[in-house]
């Protein structure tokens, strides 16, 4: 392997695990019992958002044990490096008409809050009956805006996450576990 592969294997860009895979798999299956208490009988549309959620959207709806439908969107924050601006763009909208269905969007993390509030807007312009948000991971301290997360797996520090579907320049998605990133550790023309 070259020394430049080396240089991105997540063993030497890993600071710490955040996250162990056990955990993530056990909180995942109470927030599926959660969810499936709460909308039972109400065939709720499980919106996730691509691409950083699939892993846990595909965890979470196979622990859900009522009917429930999926669709996905793809937004784009524009913003530098690790930063996100809050202006979105939508990549690909929902299949589904949402009005007077119960939506619940299904998010990897929050940070600033920006894209969850443009997201949550967004959807609720289109007279759902309820939107509720069920986020992995949120990091508290980066908050900028008032989100209300009905369902959270994890509150993290404020670190640069990777694993579990989020991605660092599109890396490291297929790690079971969420860690945090040694961004001093990263070959130079990466960061
Ligand atoms: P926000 O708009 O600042 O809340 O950013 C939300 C999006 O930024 C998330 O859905 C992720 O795709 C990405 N993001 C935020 N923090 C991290 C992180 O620590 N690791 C990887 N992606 C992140
Ligand atoms: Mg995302």
């Amino acid at each position: 392997m070259s020394s430049y592969l080396n240089a991105l294997d997540p063993e030497h860009l890993i600071a710490e695990t955040l996250v162990e895979e056990d955990a993530l798999q056990a909180r995942i299956s109470e927030l599926g019992e959660q969810i499936s208490r709460d909308y039972e009988g109400l065939e709720p549309l499980l919106v996730g958002v691509l691409k950083g959620a699939v892993f846990f959207m595909a965890d979470l709806v196979r622990r859900v044990t009522v009917p429930c439908e999926m669709d996905f969107m793809a937004v784009s924050s524009y913003g530098s490096g690790t930063d996100s601006s809050g202006v979105v763009r939508i990549l690909k909208d929902l299949d589904a008409n949402i009005e007077g269905r119960h939506v619940v969007i299904i998010e990897d993390i929050v940070d600033s809050g920006l894209t969850l509030s443009y997201l949550v807007r967004n959807l609720q312009a289109r007279s759902p009956a309820t939107l509720e948000v069920c986020a992995l991971l949120t990091k508290p301290e980066r908050r900028q805006t008032d989100i209300t997360c009905r369902y959270v797996g994890f509150e993290i520090p404020n670190r640069f996450a990777i694993g579990y579907g989020l991605d660092y320049g599109e890396r490291y998605r297929s790690l079971p576990y969420v860690a945090a990133l040694d961004e001093s550790r990263l070959p130079e023309d990466l960061i």
